[in-house]
């Protein structure tokens, strides 16, 4: 875990560095800043997850820098070193959502305390480097929704991954809907709302959980709420995601804004999903020529074809050409079980876990998980200047 340490007394910084470096994991205490004023004026290019906060020598001012800087590091735990003659910025603190406030001089116990409470609190025992996946429908209707929660059921219960679908439509996202009869107690627009306080316990307790290890982030239901989410908002809980998930997955929908390009700007991969139809491959043309206008790395953006059937009209091989880009998966037309699975809200592989519908989806985690081993390979192989071709 990294921390900054606002505080003019280098003898205190010497102390906490040492404490932190001792502790396992350790705390590194990564930089220091002489007051709230320089901490702002200098904010470190990666935001630390704790901020210790020394009051000792505070000023009138220092009540608003403080909620400026909370404000600045909205994703990182504050702690505050007090020697008691500023109530005024502590109650201001506190206000502010600050839970720890340790008495100067320091009491080395206390200080490891409060340490283990923001470490468990932020999960750092269990940080994760989590993927993050998004599905977009190249046309209403492709079946994005259904695809993204659907594989979501089966990378946690097939692969034991633990999975968070976010459901980012700005009007009438129904991602919930298809894999669970619970109505949302929290949405993005709520979780927006109090970014200050985004952690993994409380992203987790946001979500509708499917299973244990799978839970999706439901959409806004009201469309005047969703004024609320903004990218940035966006930045902080993919980043906080990425370290309590193995994968996120966003069900995107058509909407191409603010919010979702800042979005599918960190994504780890794009998924298209589109039908074998002219309609479908002239939209999705158009939203490959958005990415690629957006810089986007096409390696990353691999088609979905859905209700796929084989011996059409047209081929994937055609799609490749029209499109440019690689199909990484089919999902057959299963017209019973996914409509069965859809209607009554229960995923696809626990309903009819025979279905062809379910098999292929088996068959996506695998392709998934095992993708990231084909790309060290490339990377490899790039590294050592082997040709695209070679085996
Ligand atoms: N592989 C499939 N086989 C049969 N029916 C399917 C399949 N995939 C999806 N469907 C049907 O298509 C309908 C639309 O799918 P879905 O809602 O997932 O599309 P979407 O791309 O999310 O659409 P929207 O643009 O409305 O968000 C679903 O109600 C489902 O019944
Ligand atoms: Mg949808």
């Amino acid at each position: 875990m990294k921390a900054l340490l606002i505080s003019r007394d280098t003898q205190l910084y010497a102390e906490i560095a040492s404490q932190g470096a001792a502790r396992v994991p350790p705390l590194n205490v990564a930089a220091s800043r002489a007051s709230l004023r320089d901490a702002l004026d200098r904010p470190l290019a990666e935001a630390p997850s704790l901020v210790i906060v020394d009051t000792s020598e505070a000023d009138v001012a220092d009540g608003d820098l403080f909620e400026r800087l909370t404000r600045h590091y909205a994703v990182a735990h504050f702690m505050l070193l007090t020697d008691n003659h500023h109530p005024e910025l502590l109650i201001r603190a506190m206000r502010a959502g600050v839970r720890e406030v340790l008495q100067l001089p320091l009491v080395h116990r206390a200080l490891h305390e409060a340490i283990d409470r923001i470490a468990a609190s932020a999960g750092v025992a269990s940080m994760r480097d989590g993927k993050v996946l998004a599905f977009i429908a190249c046309k209403g209707g492709s079946g994005a929704t259904f695809i993204s929660t659907n594989f979501g059921y089966a990378l946690a219960t097939l692969a034991d991954k633990k999975v968070l679908l976010i459901d980012l439509h700005r009007q009438f996202g129904d991602a919930t809907l298809y894999v669970s009869d619970q109505k949302p107690a929290m949405t993005l627009s709520d979780v927006c709302r109090q970014i200050a306080r985004i952690d993994g316990p409380f992203l987790e307790s946001c979500l509708v959980h499917v299973t244990p290890g799978f839970g999706v982030l439901a959409a806004a239901d009201d469309p005047g709420q969703t004024t609320e989410a903004k990218p940035e908002h966006i930045d902080t809980i993919l980043r906080v995601a990425r370290q309590h998930y193995d994968y996120i997955l966003l069900d995107v929908g058509r909407q191409i804004d603010a919010v979702s390009l800042r979005a599918l700007d960190s994504t780890d991969a794009i998924y298209p999903v589109l039908q074998l139809a002219l309609p479908d491959i002239r939209d999705a043309r158009r939203l490959l020529d958005i990415f690629r206008s957006l810089g986007y790395v096409t390696d990353h953006i691999r088609l979905i074809v859905n209700r796929y059937e084989k011996g059409g009209r047209l081929r994937l091989q055609d799609l490749h050409a029209a499109l440019g880009a690689e199909v990484l998966h089919t999902v057959p037309n299963d017209y019973v079980a996914v409509t069965d699975s859809v209607n009554q809200g229960i995923p696809v592989l626990q309903l009819s876990r025979g279905s062809a519908a379910a098999r292929s989806l088996s068959d996506l985690v695998e392709v998934v998980t095992a993708r990231r081993v084909t790309e060290t390979k490339g990377l490899l192989d790039r590294l050592f200047g082997r040709g695209e071709g070679d085996d």
